[in-house]
């Protein structure tokens, strides 16, 4: 089994446990997506990676944007569905990311590509541009740190695999991969101690 394959069977594992805990929004979190839905206006579409529990979803919409769930743990899509939301087991290294509707108006990505391999994340961010539209946006996030790394903590009983990012080199693979205006915020976490990087940037 990959890095990969562990972490989405550590999330299928314990998705309904996580989409529990997680229900609490973090203040930065609500504040970019009120930024987003803003800068993006009613109706646009937005594909989300990494869904989870749907939590940020449910926010966007009620802010108006129209979301596409995906998560590349079945067992979180699995929720979606059960929860009457049209959403899709979708890896974004590999898996086809366009809509028949065109491009995107954004990608939604919180606390998902940290689990994309640093080799790999070139490829992804590139991936995500390619079904952006020009002037679109992209907002991630990503733990800060250096070095990679297996983590067992919160509502996920089984270790979970960790690429951690400098704000640097982050900013250099997404503006290296067709996006520009790359802005990095610093959010401290509420419990780990730990420190996040929240990215935002325009689809060049
Ligand atoms: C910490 S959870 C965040 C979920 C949700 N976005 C949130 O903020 O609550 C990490 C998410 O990333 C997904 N994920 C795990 N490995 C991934 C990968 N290689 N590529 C993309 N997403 C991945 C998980 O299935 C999970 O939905």
């Amino acid at each position: 089994m990959s890095h990969t394959d562990d972490t989405v069977a550590a999330y299928h594992l314990d998705a309904a446990a996580y989409a529990g805990n997680g229900a609490t929004m973090p203040d930065s979190v609500r504040r970019d997506i009120g930024a987003f839905a803003q800068q993006l206006g009613a109706g646009a579409r937005v594909l989300e990676i990494g869904s989870g529990g749907g939590r940020d979803a449910r926010l966007m919409e009620e802010l108006g944007l129209r979301v596409r769930r995906t998560d590349i743990t079945p067992g979180f899509v699995a929720l979606l569905r059960a929860q009457g939301h049209d959403a899709d087991v979708l890896d974004p290294l590999t898996d086809d990311l366009a809509s028949p509707e065109g491009p995107y108006a954004a990608v939604w990505a919180n606390a998902s590509l940290l689990h994309v391999a640093r080799r790999d994340l070139p490829t992804v961010i590139a991936r995500l541009a390619a079904v952006v539209r020009p002037g679109g946006l992209l907002r991630i996030s990503v733990k800060e740190g250096d070095g990679e790394g297996w983590s067992t903590h919160g509502s996920i009983s089984s270790p979970r695999h960790f690429t951690y990012w400098r704000a640097d080199a982050l900013a250099t693979v997404v503006a290296d991969a067709g996006w520009r205006d790359v802005e990095i915020a610093h959010e401290a976490g509420r419990k780990n101690a730990d420190s996040w990087l929240e990215l935002s940037a325009v689809r060049a």
